[in-house]
């Protein structure tokens, strides 16, 4: 049997990875600056979190959810402490799309209505609703596209109300920060519009912070830099630093009932381990002020180089635009320089490394990055 080749390859095999680096099949080492898709949170296979998840598979991988779990107890208590929502109920999913799923049907389920508001490049996922929310017609197939949702500009509150103002919205989904559609920031106060727009038409507000949050702009969610309390956020990627999970965290104001949603994997031991190794390390190595700083300084130093149009984005999640297409500048840092990076279209690198990332390896990037800018620039202008 041949693999479905939906994917376009770099030629690479990872087989190690250990902190901020990776190494391939021919031992080379690697600067990991995109964490594979954001996922890697507390660095790659992190001790702590390698010697729990071995403890927990020599007890128990898995149980169904029809009896107690207490890791996802614990679980849940320490996320609730660590994002400030301990008011808040958690249900646990497999991945980002289905946290969306999830949270989109709670959201239907809650005003007894179909419509969605999202907005403009927005990205939530591949299953049938999270998709449809998704504004890249290339990845919704016929089945998906059930004309639910109405995409506008972001930082259009007034848009906004008219569309909520035709009274069939259930849901506002937004990003945290746009990731896939270019590292876009959404200003603070249309954050706060929205959430005053959603509580005067009785719609819910549901923010997706599957690749903006969990530390990953330096607060744990992204909207908290709007002070704002979204009804629904969704999480995954970082999450459990690898091992697959996702995580719908839901207001007070929604009551649960029995079989009203489900799933066979969500919340199963192994990943509740692993996802609270995550939070241990969070709080003993301060993973948040590291961010922080860190993402500061990178920031400020990537602004200092020529070429670039513009550097955006928070913590360590950043974007760096260039008026070239980016295509042959990310092949020249990952077969030279042996760094990666992630893009957004055409002309947007995209920076997501481990939340640990120290200054002395932002530095080395920095010093391989120019290099790689450098040599662009001169094959260009010959
Ligand atoms: C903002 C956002 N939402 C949802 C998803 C979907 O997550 P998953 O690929 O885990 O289904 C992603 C993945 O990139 C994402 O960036």
């Amino acid at each position: 049997m041949k693999l479905f080749d939906v994917y376009p390859l770099f030629d690479i095999e990872i087989v190690k990875g250990s902190g901020c680096r990776v190494y391939d099949s021919n031992g080379r080492e690697y600067i990991d600056m995109y964490g594979g898709h954001a996922v890697i949170s507390i660095g790659h296979s992190h001790p702590r979190q390698v010697e729990a998840i071995r403890r927990q598979v020599g007890e128990l991988m898995f149980y169904s959810n029809s009896v107690r779990n207490p890791i996802q107890e614990r679980l849940a208590e320490k996320l609730g402490q660590a994002s400030g929502y301990d008011d808040y109920a958690l249900f646990l999913v497999n991945s980002g799309a289905e946290a969306n799923e999830n949270a989109l049907k709670l959201a239907s389920f809650k005003t007894g209505k179909k419509g969605v508001v999202a907005f403009r490049h927005a990205f939530h996922g591949r299953t049938s609703a999270a998709v449809e929310a998704t504004d890249n017609p290339r990845i919704v197939a016929p089945i998906n596209d059930n004309s639910h949702v109405t995409f506008l500009p972001l930082n259009d509150l007034s848009a906004v109300e008219s569309r909520l103002n035709e009274g069939d919205i259930s849901a506002i989904i937004i990003e945290g920060i746009q990731g896939v559609g270019g590292i876009v920031v959404p200003d603070d106060n249309f954050m706060k519009g929205l959430r005053n727009l959603a509580t005067k038409y009785g719609s819910v507000l549901i923010l997706d912070e599957i690749q903006s949050g969990y530390g990953r702009t330096g607060r744990f969610f992204a909207h908290q830099y709007a002070d704002i309390r979204p009804d629904i956020i969704t999480c995954a990627k970082g999450i459990a630093n690898g091992y697959p999970m996702g995580a719908v965290l839901i207001s007070p104001d929604f009551e649960p009932e029995y079989g009203q949603l489900g799933t066979t994997f969500g919340g199963n031991h192994l990943a509740c381990v692993a996802a609270c190794a995550v939070l241990d390390v969070f709080e003993e190595e301060g993973v948040l002020e590291n961010v922080n700083e860190v993402g500061a300084y990178l920031k400020s130093r990537l602004m200092e180089l020529p070429g670039i149009k513009e550097v955006r984005g928070r913590g360590l999640m950043l974007g760096i635009e260039f008026e070239f297409p980016v295509k042959e500048l990310r092949r020249s840092l990952i077969e030279d320089e042996h760094v990666f990076t992630g893009a957004s279209g055409t002309h947007i690198i995209r920076l997501l490394p481990p939340l640990v990332l120290d200054k002395w390896t932002a530095d080395e990037f920095l010093a391989r990055f120019s290099r790689a800018l450098k040599k662009y620039n001169t094959t260009q202008n010959n």
